[in-house]
């Protein structure tokens, strides 16, 4: 049995809570902190308010858990930040900075930092863009994620901090809502058709953009904190894939199960966020160094979303 006491800030957000459990069930519920600066509804185990900008009540938090680990989940994401940027710019380096800063004071020895494929602008090739594409995002989302992949490079090679990172897709998943980002109409739109609505994307039809279903996200946290430190060579932050669809191709799929769901489409300013990404990734780098393999295309997660989702919203016919 492991002795890590683990702290989660942002707890509460859509990767957050899936990814709390999955920490609970692998270290224990009363070894998993659970942190936002927003309460919990139902928490499932301990779990405390707390701002991540707030650098004493983080280090008090830290000290009196006595915490080992930490995954640092907390950030305003690239649609949200869009709308007020210097907000998003303060919330995302200093709560990254406060965490690495009480991380070497109380000599964690590990924390998970989830980067993102914003990190990439329009100069980046669109097509399998490499672990090593120029980093030019054009949104204050990206620029943050940028300097926060940095600030992990240079705290593990100056100080020896254990520091891993990911550049997620776009997350889907039927456990929680999304909180902001640009692919959050890939979630949404399992809702609608759930319930029997129509959904108006706020994406082009054909805007590819590369995805990621929930449980291979979380397998992909846990199998990047459990490798072997040797075998980490990216301490910026690996690439990540696993599928690529437009908002038509995800239609086309909920249609094979539920052929009367209507989606029509109205973009905003999330397209152009979106037009500046790439549209597929290549993440040979986490594949060759910890064996990172996605489980899920499009259609085996269609199905599994709109199994969970139906019986959610009562619908047996699909679940
Ligand atoms: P989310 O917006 O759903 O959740 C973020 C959580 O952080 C929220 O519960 C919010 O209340 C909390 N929070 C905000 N400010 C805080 C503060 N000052 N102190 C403590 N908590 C605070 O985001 P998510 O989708 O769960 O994303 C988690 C992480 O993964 C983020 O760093 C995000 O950039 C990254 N990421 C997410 C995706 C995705 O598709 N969801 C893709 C790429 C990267
Ligand atoms: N899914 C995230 C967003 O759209 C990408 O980091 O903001």
């Amino acid at each position: 049995m492991s002795s890590d006491n683990i702290l989660v800030i942002g707890a509460n957000g859509q990767i957050g809570a899936v990814l709390t459990e999955a920490l609970r069930e692998a270290y224990g519920a009363d070894r998993v902190l659970a942190t936002d600066i927003r309460a919990a509804e139902a928490p499932a185990g301990p779990f405390e308010i707390l701002d991540a900008c707030n650098g004493a009540a983080l280090d008090e938090v830290v000290r009196r858990w006595r915490i080992t680990q930490i995954y640092h989940l907390a950030a305003i994401l690239s649609a949200r930040g869009e709308e007020n940027p210097m907000w998003a710019w303060d919330v995302n380096m200093t709560s990254w900075l406060n965490v690495l800063k009480v991380s070497r004071e109380r000599s964690i020895t590990k924390v998970y930092y989830p980067s993102s494929i914003a990190v990439f602008g329009p100069d980046a090739p669109k097509e399998n863009t490499p672990q090593d594409a120029a980093l030019v995002p054009t949104t204050v989302y990206g620029i943050s994620k940028v300097a926060g992949e940095n600030w992990a490079n240079y705290y593990y090679h100056k100080y020896g901090l254990d520091v891993r990172s990911l550049r997620y897709p776009g997350i889907i998943g039927y456990q929680s809502e999304p909180g902001g980002g640009t692919t959050d109409y890939a979630v949404h739109i399992y809702h609608y058709a759930v319930q029997g609505k129509p959904y108006e994307c706020f994406l082009q039809a054909d805007t590819a953009l590369p995805m990621l279903y929930m449980p291979d996200a979380i397998r992909a946290t846990l199998e990047l904190m459990n490798a072997p430190a040797e075998k980490i060579s990216v301490r910026t932050s690996y690439n990540l894939a696993g599928m690529t669809f437009t908002p038509a191709q995800v239609a086309a799929s909920i249609q094979k199960y539920l052929p009367e769901f209507q989606v029509s489409y109205r973009p905003d300013y999330r397209q152009n966020i979106a037009n500046s990404w790439p549209k597929s990734i290549d993440d040979s780098c986490a594949r060759r160094d910890w064996g990172w393999k996605h489980q899920y295309d499009l259609d085996d997660m269609t199905r599994d979303m709109l199994q969970h989702l139906g019986e959610r919203y009562g619908r047996k016919e699909i679940s």
